[in-house]
């Protein structure tokens, strides 16, 4: 069996080599994108890898199956950038992958500590020598009430990175898991953001909760708290979020993740003008950090989304199923 593995990056491409023995496939290297102009050049491939940056649309997909794709491994947990249902409803197999939680998990810390202890004022300012302690004390995380929003396999390591440090952690999913009774409170989730001082966001994409946090849910949270989004722009309306930052009702965010992100972000687009006013203008804000989706990216995560995406294909080839 072939593997068509678009976009990969450099370093990719040992963790490629090394799995793709370990569960005896063949690769098929595809330099460029999965785009409409780049899917014949999986002719030949029985299932095709690929990540997050474009579309997997129906067109694309009723191409695919022609040339006979009959699996697509994205080397991602987020799938909302493929036309599952269309591909369900023409055979074709979508699989996500897991990979170690603890990548995403504690760079969500990380991004709390970062903007409770100002790092971006204070690396700024330190650059123009300026070394004052003026307008940069700091909140410890240990005095804080962290709201965790979804307690899949991230939000729990969220969970258990935050009781070492001894917050009082909320949590609110519709799921909830028990072996967090001991550390974590589960309430509702308009307590979680009434009671908060630090809200983290932990759930996937989808059409219910596009926007979950909004202009009313700022309303309802705590004057001077702070957002962290490692999982996805589209949950949060970015129009809101600055106007909440901008009136101080927010006092800081951590943001891996800005809606409409997908088509800047892995790019080197330096000198270039670049179409996101609401990222320029979140850029400037003194109390915001932003980094460009990058929590998942650790030595240990690169090798489990590529392990994973080949041992899907696999297996899929072997059974007709996608299991994880
Ligand atoms: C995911 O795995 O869903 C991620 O967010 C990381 C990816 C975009 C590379």
């Amino acid at each position: 069996m072939t593997i068509g593995v678009y976009s990969s990056r450099p370093d990719e491409r040992e963790f490629i080599e090394k799995f793709s023995n370990v569960y005896e496939t063949g690769i098929k290297m595809i330099h460029e994108d999965p785009v409409l102009e780049t899917v014949e050049q999986a002719a030949g491939c029985d299932c095709i890898s690929i990540i997050t940056n474009t579309f997997i649309t129906a067109e694309m997909l009723d191409r695919y199956k022609k040339l006979g794709v009959r699996f697509i491994s994205t080397r991602t947990v987020g799938f909302e950038h493929i036309d599952v249902e269309h591909a369900k409803q023409i055979g074709i197999g979508v699989g996500n992958v897991t990979y170690t939680p603890d990548s995403v998990a504690e760079f969500a810390v990380m991004l709390m500590l970062m903007v409770l202890r100002n790092t971006k004022p204070i690396e700024a300012r330190r650059a123009g020598q300026d070394y004052a302690l003026t307008m940069v004390r700091g909140r410890l995380l240990s005095d804080m009430t962290v709201g965790i929003m979804g307690t899949g396999r991230i939000g729990v390591r969220v969970a258990e990175q935050l009781a070492g440090f001894g917050c009082r952690i909320l949590a609110a999913d519709s799921c909830r898991n028990e072996a967090l009774s001991e550390i974590v409170q589960y309430v509702e989730p308009e307590i979680l953001y009434r009671d908060s001082d630090i809200v983290t966001l932990h759930m996937p994409s989808n059409k219910e909760n596009f926007h979950v946090i909004d202009s009313r849910v700022f309303e309802q949270m705590k004057t001077g708290a702070v957002l962290i989004n490692t999982a996805r722009g589209e949950l949060v309306d970015t129009k809101a979020l600055i106007e909440a930052l901008e009136s101080g009702k927010l006092g800081g965010a951590g943001l891996d993740v800005i809606e409409g992100d997908r088509l800047i972000y892995y790019r080197d687009l330096k000198c270039e003008i670049v179409p996101h006013h609401e990222m320029a203008i979140l850029n400037f804000l003194p109390n915001v950090v932003i980094t460009p989706h990058m929590a998942f990216y650790t030595d240990h995560s690169v090798s489990d989304m590529v392990e994973n995406s080949i041992r899907s294909c696999a297996e899929y080839m072997k059974s007709n199923k996608f299991k994880f």
